[in-house]
């Protein structure tokens, strides 16, 4: 079926249901993000009644597209993985040294799919040890929904964005974050920096679909990368640690010279 058809079929469904659409015009000519898979999955999360509006584009970013939504009058997260123009590669080194989920198959949509149920998997991971990541609710195929993270449909600002009344305090909360999930919930996150967490009534933590497992073959290199971020934000702001030293509390180890390389 043809892209025009399948979105006719959906405008009536959606009308049919009630709901409001706004910026329809915007999405039908992003046919990159909403190509047929993605319309019929969020047709089904419309259905299910997980969502009830759709708002307009929060971010347009390397492989995802987030939305603002409502579930009523619960603020949404929906976050977009576009199959099309997915990092493939990159994202299929991250998945299939997983061990939830190596047994994937490897074509381009099942990488995408898959990586989406991961980031669903790490969030629940992550909140289930008390960690301040945005709560998800649902996944289907390349969609994610989850809880809004900030005000009037405008999501806090990322960490890079605000000046820290207090920056030794949220040096050390998120190098508590990586401690405890590594140790709780057997995470690195694998992408942590200034740009993936957020600032508002608290630091929360984001875009958690690259976190691997604590065994994936590069966690350790990929946890260097995310202590040297870190270390890079805070060096013009507070004193900041031995970055040999911030490993080793967290992962209760001692890091490796060829760690330390490979992580570069
Ligand atoms: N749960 C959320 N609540 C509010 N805003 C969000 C949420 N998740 C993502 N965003 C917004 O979208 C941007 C990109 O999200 P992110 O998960 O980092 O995707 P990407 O993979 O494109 O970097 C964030 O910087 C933030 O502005
Ligand atoms: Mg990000």
């Amino acid at each position: 079926m043809s892209l025009e058809r399948i979105e006719d079929r959906f405008d009536r469904k959606i009308s049919e249901l009630g709901i409001r659409i706004r910026d329809m015009d915007q999405l039908k000519v992003r046919q990159d993000v909403f190509d047929e898979i993605t319309l019929l999955s969020l047709y089904r999360l419309v259905h299910k009644g997980y969502i009830t509006a759709i708002g307009g584009s929060i971010s347009t970013g390397k492989e995802a597209n987030v939305f603002f939504g409502e579930k009523e009058d619960e603020d949404l997260a929906i976050k977009i993985y576009r199959i099309r123009t997915a990092n493939f590669n990159a994202m299929s080194e991250y998945i299939l040294g997983d061990r939830r989920f190596s047994s994937i198959r490897r074509t381009r949509k099942d990488i995408v799919f898959a990586w989406t149920r991961k980031e669903y998997a790490n969030l629940q991971r992550a909140l289930e040890v008390g960690l301040p990541v945005p709560r998800p609710i649902v996944w289907d195929r390349n969609i994610l929904i989850m809880q809004f993270l900030g005000h009037d449909e405008r999501p806090y600002p990322q960490l890079r964005q605000v000046g820290l009344d207090d920056p030794a305090s949220a040096y050390r909360e998120i190098i508590r974050f990586m401690h405890v999930l590594y140790q709780e919930a057997n995470l690195v996150h694998a992408d942590l920096s200034e740009y993936n967490i957020l600032a508002g009534d608290r630091l929360y933590v984001i875009d958690m679909g690259q976190a691997v497992m604590h065994d994936h073959p590069r966690a350790h290199s990929f946890l260097v990368r995310d202590i040297a971020n870190i270390n890079r934000f805070f060096h013009s702001k507070c004193p900041i640690r031995d970055e040999k030293e911030i490993f080793s509390e967290v992962t209760g180890k001692e890091l490796r010279e060829t760690t330390m390389k490979r992580g570069e």
